[in-house]
């Protein structure tokens, strides 16, 4: 798949979805459905952006029990979207699980990535909050390589953390990166930020960008910013 930048849909119904989607006339951003919408609206509305010819990373970050996760990626791999994520702190026996879940019987599947340290989490939050005493770049790179050896397609880091994670994993292993601000926009509860160019030359893959663009007064200008900054 090619470099791209995804719109986190952090909407909580459909009507505002769909009059924020109907605003693109000429082009079909890649976009994300995370829990919010998810479960305002249920698997339907899934089907329906899909249907409407929208590619879908469905951002619903599955952290349980193995056997648990991987039934619920069966279920998942029924709504036929392009990209789904769990946590990779659930280790490497769930994200295998997940993986064996998601696959369809005919060999085909949804791309598969991990989380590794949310972006909104930084070095003091990791070392007080969850007792991980390790740079947290470290802990990423850890994560990053526990999904590889689960086999999965690739993770979701902070753009600042995308050159290395390729350096450890391969340059075919995907950094599907949040925490993007086109420049002058506010952080909010965001972290570890850069700017879409930046991104793009800390060699991100895709770049997930939610307030900058659905909080802009004119959307599809700013995502058409993101894109001319992020692909050229
Ligand atoms: O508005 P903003 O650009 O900060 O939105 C970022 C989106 O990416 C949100 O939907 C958030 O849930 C998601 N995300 C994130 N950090 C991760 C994984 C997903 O910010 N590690």
């Amino acid at each position: 798949m090619n470099k791209d930048v995804i719109i986190a849909l952090d909407f909580d119904s459909k009507e505002k979805v769909f009059e924020f989607l109907d605003l693109f006339k000429d082009e079909k951003p890649f976009v994300k459905i995370g829990m919010e919408l998810y479960y305002a609206e249920g698997p339907e509305i899934v089907k329906e952006i899909k249907k409407r010819g929208h590619k879908i990373f469905l951002d619903l970050k599955l952290h349980d029990i193995p056997n648990t996760v991987k039934k619920s990626m069966k279920v998942l791999s029924n709504l036929d979207v392009d990209m789904t994520n769990l946590h990779a702190g659930g280790t490497v026996k769930m994200m295998q699980a997940a993986l064996e879940g998601l696959t369809r019987e005919d060999g085909t599947r949804p791309l598969l990535i991990a989380v590794t340290q949310l972006t909104s989490t930084d070095q003091e939050s990791m070392e007080n909050d969850l007792l991980i005493r390790r740079p947290i770049d470290e802990v990423v790179m850890h994560y990053a390589k526990n999904a590889k050896i689960a086999g999965l397609d690739g993770v979701v880091c902070s753009p600042l953390e995308a050159g290395k994670v390729h350096g450890v994993c391969g340059e075919k292993f995907l950094t599907v990166t949040p925490g993007v601000r086109l420049a002058g926009d506010a952080v909010g509860d965001q972290k570890r930020v850069t700017t879409p160019e930046n991104a793009k030359e800390l060699g991100s893959d895709f770049i997930v960008v939610g307030r900058s663009i659905t909080g802009a007064k004119d959307p599809v200008s700013a995502y058409r910013l993101c894109v001319k900054q992020f692909i050229g």
